[in-house]
């Protein structure tokens, strides 16, 4: 069982997955402490100061690649995985089941307004066009949708529980 969890900055993907991973009692793999460490950086923040943006997405890419043996896992994606196909192509491989944790965007600047590790949420009018035009990639790609808002990460679980076993 190999489930993937995508969706915007703020969607709730790495709470979600810990909780799932210790639900089924899976391995948790965190796609962007993986870049992080092949980074050799402290933080995602300086990936995109230092190296800049392209490059972060060339180590998504290189994480996902070596993700494709991986066959029973929970896997949280960083938000920005939809624009390069490759990724999701890479992650699907072995039954890969996408579920696309869906948050509209009043909630995100809710959950996201004391965050500073994201940087691209820096300015909300950019993450705003962002998640504009992110939207129907996730939705592209999902195998299930599940709606976020106004609910805790624990009823989330039990939804994709259902979702997936019954
Ligand atoms: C990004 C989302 C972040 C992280 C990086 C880029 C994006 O992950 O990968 O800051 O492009 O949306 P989260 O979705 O976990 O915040």
């Amino acid at each position: 069982m190999k489930i993937i969890l995508i969706g915007f900055m703020g969607a709730g993907k790495t709470t979600v997955g810990k909780i799932l991973a210790k639900k089924l009692k899976i391995d948790l793999i965190e796609m962007d402490e993986l870049v992080l460490k092949k980074s050799k950086r402290k933080t995602i923040n300086e990936i995109f100061t230092f190296d800049g943006e392209r490059r972060f997405r060339e180590l998504e890419i290189e994480v996902a690649r070596q993700l494709r043996d991986v066959d029973q896992a929970i896997i949280s994606t960083g938000g920005g995985v939809v624009i390069n196909k490759i990724i999701l192509d890479y992650l699907r491989e072995k039954n890969g089941r996408v579920i696309f944790l869906k948050t509209s965007f009043p909630e995100i600047v809710k959950r996201l307004k004391n965050a500073s590790d994201r940087p691209l949420f820096k300015d909300e009018d950019k993450a705003k066009k962002l998640f504009g035009f992110r939207k129907r990639l996730y939705e592209e790609y999902a195998d299930y949708i599940i709606e976020t808002d106004n609910k805790n990460p624990r009823l989330i679980v039990e939804e994709i529980v259902k979702l997936i076993f019954i």
